[in-house]
């Protein structure tokens, strides 16, 4: 049970992505205004049906606050010397701001060097290395849009995190790994627990803070939630009646967690919607850079 003996609190992406999108509209007024186009570039490879629909999912997000994106679908079998000509192409377009590629990427391509082919200052995605750096450093550059989303679900609720227990369960590049940084800059005391983690309960009942990101659902049940903990729920699985829901047990762990967010209308929006701020921010990063003049 949570402190209050209720069930926990619902933190609703949906309706924070709708507000923070909302504020986001004043940002692409001022950019056109000013002689900037926002514009995305995003690249699919194959015909994975998961990532069809996200893909779609971002380009109509952009499209409904005026930012330009351009959806570039190549067949399964595209060469990876096409692929990373074409992301020269638009490192070296100055009206493209952002550019992303959704991954998977085929096996036959090395995700890692197209990864590391996009120009740092257009990464939204903040996957490349230098986004990594920077993150890790606390230097400013483009974080990774799916913790990003969490940290402000986190805010949303404002919870501070400063000698709180984080504990992460995943360690992905995309999820795992820049969740735990983004939570120990907050002074989160952050526990990464993973596949070969030897006692996950012990670890998840000692948290404040639960992030869940395997990508296996049940994952995270009532029993190892400590009462009155916030959970995020990063999974995006099928049940077995084909529904779509996270790693976490919803139904038991909200009757134990202070916070929850639900799968669907949690962090998934919420990592769309940090993809949008990223592409604003790749946009006013180049209006300063040419209104700036050079040396
Ligand atoms: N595949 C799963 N999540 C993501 C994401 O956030 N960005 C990209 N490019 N691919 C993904």
């Amino acid at each position: 049970m949570n402190p209050d003996s209720t069930v926990a609190q619902l933190i609703d992406g949906v309706a924070l992505s709708q507000k923070l999108r909302a504020m986001a509209g004043a940002r692409v007024e001022q950019l056109k205004a000013n002689g900037i186009a926002p514009a995305l570039a995003v690249i699919l490879v194959g015909d994975n049906p998961a990532s069809q629909v996200y893909v779609r999912n971002k380009v109509k997000a952009c499209k409904d606050i005026g930012v330009q994106s351009v959806l570039e679908q190549y067949p399964g079998d595209f060469a990876q010397d096409q692929l990373l000509k074409r992301i020269d192409e638009l490192n070296r377009d100055q009206s493209v701001h952002g550019i992303l590629v959704q991954l998977p990427l085929p096996s036959h391509i090395d995700a890692n060097m197209v990864i590391e082919s996009i120009a740092p200052d257009k990464d939204v995605d903040g996957f490349h290395v230098a986004s990594a750096g920077a993150l890790m450093t606390g230097l400013p550059g483009f974080w990774p849009c799916t913790p990003h989303g969490c940290m402000k679900m986190l805010e949303s609720i404002n919870l501070d995190l400063r000698g709180k227990h984080a504990v992460v369960i995943g360690r992905s590049n995309i999820v795992g790994k820049p969740m735990a940084l983004m939570l120990l800059q907050k002074h989160a005391t952050v526990t990464i627990c993973h596949s070969a983690t030897a006692n996950l309960k012990a670890m998840t009942l000692q948290a404040d803070v639960i992030v869940a990101a395997v990508g296996k659902r049940g994952i995270l049940t009532a029993d190892m939630v400590k009462p009155g903990a916030v959970v995020l729920d990063v999974g995006m699985n099928r049940d077995d009646k084909g529904k779509l829901c996270g790693d976490v047990d919803f139904e038991g762990v909200r009757q134990v967690a202070s916070h929850i967010t639900p799968v669907p209308g949690g962090v998934g929006p919420m990592t769309i919607t940090m993809l949008l701020l990223n592409t604003l921010e790749a946009s006013e990063r180049r209006l300063s850079a040419t209104k700036t003049p050079r040396p």
